[in-house]
Parts: structure tokens; C-alpha cells; sequence
């Protein structure tokens, strides 16, 4: 493991607890591996392109086979120096808050931009496969309230999306280390994180 892409999904900064449990992780994986480097994507700060009509057409061009040229290839420059940028980690964190039962927005946008033909997954007869081989996925959320049993879990659509889109594009190595309820005051919320953060030195150790 050479590089890892740390893609942070919360505006917050020094105030997240998603972060709080990521900035645990990476530090006990940088003392294990020592030359790893560690890319970060600020999805609040760094402007995304937008699915304009003209890269969305490009989308269909390669759904149908055909490779980019001329207009389409030139609306597709971010985009693909995005999915390259992508491909480069050999291992990803995900830093990722439960928004509305889900993911925020940033993170659908990126995830929009990334997911193409041809370079993150393809048809096949046998049906669609995933192109990113061989790369493992950790992904860090926080959640206001618990979703991890009973009645809430049913709306928690953050996790198994997460699971769903990147195990169909190849990433199926995914460990996922959630840190709830945060928002049911300031003492079970102290408490949660230490345990989060417990389980991500672990995770970190044999990731
Ligand atoms: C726009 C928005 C939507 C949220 N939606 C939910 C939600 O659906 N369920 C939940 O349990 N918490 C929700 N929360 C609370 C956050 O998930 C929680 O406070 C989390 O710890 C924030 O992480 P951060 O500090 O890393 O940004 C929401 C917070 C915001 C700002």
C-alpha cells in the first residue's frame, strides 16, 4: 500500500466527530506503515465539475461502447482527472456524516462524477464488472442518532449504499466503522468516540 485517498465528506473541520475517529485511524496507519502517503479531497473545498447536458451525453457515448472524441472529450477533462485521481490510491478513507438518512450531497456529486464505463466498471455478457481490483475501503461515519439495531436500522441507507456502489465497481474490501449516537448528549457522545476510535487503532493495524 503505497497511497491512500482520504476523500472527507463533512464541512466541519475541527468540529467533526467523523474526522475526530479518521484523524485516529490515519495516525495509528501511519505508524505502521511509515511511507505512506496520504492524499486528502476536501469534497467542501474543492469545486467539482457539474453533470452539465454535454458530460452527460458523454456518459451514454461510452455506455454504448464508443470512446470520447472531440467535444465530449474536452467536457470530460475534470471528470477524468477525477477517475484518474481515483485510481492512483491504492486504498481509500472515507470520512462520511449520516445526512438524512444518507450521504451528504457532496459525496453523491463526487461519487456521480467518479462512477463511469469503461474506467470503473463495464458490461460484460455476463453481466456488469467491476474494474477497481484489489483496493481496500474504510469509511468512517457519524451519526446523530443509533441505527446499528431495532427500529432505526431500517433507515439507515448511508451504509448499505456505501457497500452497494462501491462493491459494484470491484471495491468489496470495505470495513466500516461507525460512530453513534452523537447527538443524545455530550456524555454518551464522548463515549461513543473513544469506542470508534478504539476499533479504528484496530482496524488500522491489520488494514
Ligand atoms: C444536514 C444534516 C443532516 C443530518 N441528518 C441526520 C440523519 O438523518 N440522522 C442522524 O442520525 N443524524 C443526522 N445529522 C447529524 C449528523 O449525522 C451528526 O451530528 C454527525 O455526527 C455529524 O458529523 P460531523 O461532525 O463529522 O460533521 C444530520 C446533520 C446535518 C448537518
Amino acid at each position: 500500500m503505497k497511497k491512500l485517498l482520504h476523500i472527507i465528506a463533512t464541512p466541519r473541520e475541527d468540529e467533526s466527530r467523523t474526522l475526530q475517529v479518521s484523524n485516529t485511524f490515519l495516525k495509528a496507519l501511519k505508524e505502521k506503515h511509515p511511507d505512506l502517503t496520504i492524499e486528502e479531497l476536501n469534497l467542501f473545498k474543492e469545486e467539482l465539475p457539474s453533470l452539465t447536458l454535454k458530460r452527460v451525453d458523454g456518459k451514454y457515448i461510452l455506455l454504448g461502447g464508443k470512446d470520447l472524441s472531440g467535444e465530449f472529450k474536452e467536457a470530460w477533462e475534470e471528470i477524468i482527472s477525477h477517475i484518474e485521481r481515483f485510481l492512483s490510491a491504492d486504498a481509500y478513507l472515507l470520512s462520511v456524516p449520516m445526512w438524512n438518512f444518507g450521504i451528504p450531497y457532496k459525496l453523491k456529486h463526487y461519487i456521480d462524477i467518479i462512477i463511469q464505463p469503461k474506467y470503473l466498471f463495464r458490461y460484460t455478457e455476463k453481466g456488469p464488472e467491476g474494474l477497481v481490483k484489489g483496493k481496500k475501503m474504510a469509511v468512517v461515519t457519524s451519526r446523530g442518532g443509533d441505527y446499528s439495531a431495532g427500529g432505526m436500522r431500517q433507515y439507515d441507507t448511508q451504509e448499505p449504499y456505501l457497500r452497494a456502489i462501491f462493491g459494484f465497481v470491484g471495491i468489496t474490501d470495505i470495513i466500516f466503522i461507525n460512530a453513534q449516537p452523537m447527538d443524545m448528549g455530550p456524555e454518551l457522545q464522548k463515549e461513543k468516540i473513544e469506542e470508534a476510535q478504539a476499533i479504528a487503532r484496530k482496524t488500522a493495524e491489520s488494514f
